[in-house]
């Protein structure tokens, strides 16, 4: 059974602290923001030249740096056709007229968790036009194999933060993962700046491991450092201490940077937050360029201008404890 078209939506993220550090099992605090993906699941035309060798994907706005038309067997970005593959494969024939439409407001490589958005916005798309009942846990699972053919070995934290739709705690184990939802005391204001394109979340974490590698105890205490600064950050949202929050961002973008994934503009932007009152900066994601985030009390008008007047295309976004998913 399916019905005509299917929607959804799911929000990118922004990491407060642990990028990095949580691929090493370190706790890592993620929030969702107000912007995402959309998208539509519809019947193929029946008189398309692919009906029946779907599913297709079209993408339009700046996810997909314009527009894209894909399907699996096309010479497109490959792991978007890869993504093609598994969709045909997890569900067969249903999968093989699927037109799937894209849209939304992220763009990939800055660090704001566009493919897990992309990721878990099809999938619950794909479920709703099949009209088959879809759990969180089925959808972590679909998310982690489409996430694993855009990042290589996510450490699931994109995903789980999409998913839940609220700011988490997460922490990777062995095979799994586990994340506490963060109830938030107060809205959140952040300025988000973009410094360009990133290498690719995928390279950065390959990098990261070569250079832990080759300086295995320097990093593993930075690590260290920073996991227990999550903590400490955790106890701090939950009480509306935003100073301290801020103060343990700027801590972390001094650590990302002792860590290599910090670049000349990044460090330029949080210097621009913080001499026009941001409470911390620091960027967000894979680094090496991507998004810087910092967080405002009333100085994000400010701090706009500011990233504005210094070229860098910005916007503010605010975390609510609400959930951001439809
Ligand atoms: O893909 P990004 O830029 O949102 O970065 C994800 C966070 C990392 O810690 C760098 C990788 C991971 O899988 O956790």
């Amino acid at each position: 059974m399916r019905t005509d078209i299917a929607f959804s939506y799911a929000p990118g993220k922004v990491i407060l602290i642990g990028e990095h550090a949580v691929v090493y099992g370190a706790t890592a605090i993620a929030m969702p923001i107000d912007m995402g993906v959309r998208v539509a699941v519809s019947r193929l035309d029946e008189h398309s030249d692919l009906a029946g060798v779907g599913p297709m994907i079209r993408g339009v706005g700046p996810f997909f740096m314009g527009d894209t038309f894909l399907h699996q067997e096309s010479s497109g970005p490959k792991v978007l056709t890869h993504a093609l593959g598994y969709l045909a494969q997890a569900f067969g024939e249903q999968a093989l007229d699927m037109a799937i439409v894209v849209d939304g407001s992220l763009a990939p490589g800055r660090g704001l968790g566009s493919s897990a958005a992309l990721s878990v916005a099809i999938i619950r798309a794909i479920y709703r036009y099949i009209q088959q009942p879809l759990s969180d846990c089925l959808l972590a699972s679909h998310a982690s194999a489409l996430e694993t053919i855009f990042h290589g070995q996510p450490s699931g934290i994109d995903h789980a933060v999409v998913i839940n739709g609220e700011p988490i705690a997460f922490r990777r184990k062995a095979q799994t993962a586990e994340y506490r939802t963060l109830k938030l005391s107060s809205e959140l204001k952040l300025v988000v700046g973009f410094v360009g394109p990133h290498d690719g979340t995928k390279n950065a974490v390959k990098e990261f491991a070569e250079r832990k590698k080759r300086q295995e105890k320097a990093y593993s205490r930075i690590i260290s450092n920073l996991d227990d600064m999550a903590a400490d950050m955790e106890e701090a949202l939950l009480n509306g201490r935003l100073a301290f929050v801020g103060e343990l961002m700027n801590i972390a973008q001094g650590y990302l940077n002792a860590l290599s994934l910090s670049t000349l503009a990044i460090e330029h932007l949080c210097a621009l937050a913080r001499e026009r009152g941001a409470l911390g900066a620091k960027l967000t994601g894979a680094g090496g360029g991507g998004a810087v985030i910092a967080l405002c009390d009333g100085c994000e008008t400010e701090i706009l201008s500011a990233f504005r007047a210094a070229g860098f295309e910005s916007f503010i976004t605010s975390v609510s404890a609400g959930r951001h998913h439809a």
